[in-house]
């Protein structure tokens, strides 16, 4: 299956959520995990080099995409395979709306979307969304509330979850803004970041689940 990190918009949460989702995965399923980042600025592959140095075990290998290695998309047949493979393939992309992203974006399963909500996060969310119309995509979009301030009083929330929801499912536990998350490792979830993720996520695995009929 392919599961793509993606907006028309950086800073909102892609790659911590990516990196976050890879490492919780890897601790519940007893499937493959294949990492690919297909943002220029690489910063989950980064991340995970550096990780080469710790004491604790590799969860999963990461592989970057860019103009001198277009695996895996040198061939279409490529992308169908990884759709169609039991590993669990998770891309992380940039946060610009890019013609090389378009066949990933068409054959992924899912697409999740972090988003927040301020005025300029609902506007690239919906550029985004337009996107994914535009290219007759017919991956599930999974919205994630991300970044959330527990404690703040979101003026736009009930619009914008309104508007978003004609599109796709909106994940009901936000991921909370907390700092610990922003000391993400590949190597593991502290018992900290993983409870401010877990809700979400266990979440959004019963939802893959149940949509691809499978048991991950
Ligand atoms: N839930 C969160 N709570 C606090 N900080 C976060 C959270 N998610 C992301 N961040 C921080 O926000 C910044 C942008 O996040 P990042 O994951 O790099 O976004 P993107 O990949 O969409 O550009 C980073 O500094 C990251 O540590
Ligand atoms: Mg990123």
């Amino acid at each position: 299956m392919i599961i793509t990190f993606g907006t028309q918009k950086g800073g909102t949460g892609k790659t911590t959520l990516a990196i976050a989702f890879a490492n919780y995965i890897s601790g519940i399923s007893e499937r493959k995990v294949n990492v690919f980042d297909f943002d220029f600025q690489k910063s989950f592959y980064y991340k995970w080099k550096e990780d080469e140095q710790s004491e604790l075990p590799k969860l999963y290998d990461v592989e970057i995409i860019d103009d001198e290695n277009k695996q895996p998309f040198s061939d279409f047949e490529h992308l169908i395979e990884m759709k169609e493979s039991e590993d669990i393939n998770i891309f992380d992309l940039a946060g610009t709306l890019d013609a090389r992203y378009s066949d990933l974006l068409i054959y992924s399963d899912f697409i999740l979307i972090p988003f927040e909500y301020s005025n300029v996060s609902a506007k690239s969310t919906l550029v985004f969304i337009n996107f994914l119309g535009l290219l007759e995509s017919q991956a599930e979009r999974i919205f994630i509330r991300s970044k959330y301030d527990k404690g703040y009083k979101y003026q736009n929330q009930e619009g914008m979850d309104a508007e978003i929801s004609k599109y796709g499912v909106i994940l009901k536990s936000p991921v909370f803004k907390r700092n610990c998350l922003q000391t993400i490792d590949t190597r593991k979830l502290s018992y900290e970041q993983k409870y401010a993720v877990k809700n979400a996520f266990a979440e959004l695995v019963d939802y893959i689940n149940y949509a691809l009929e499978i048991n991950i």
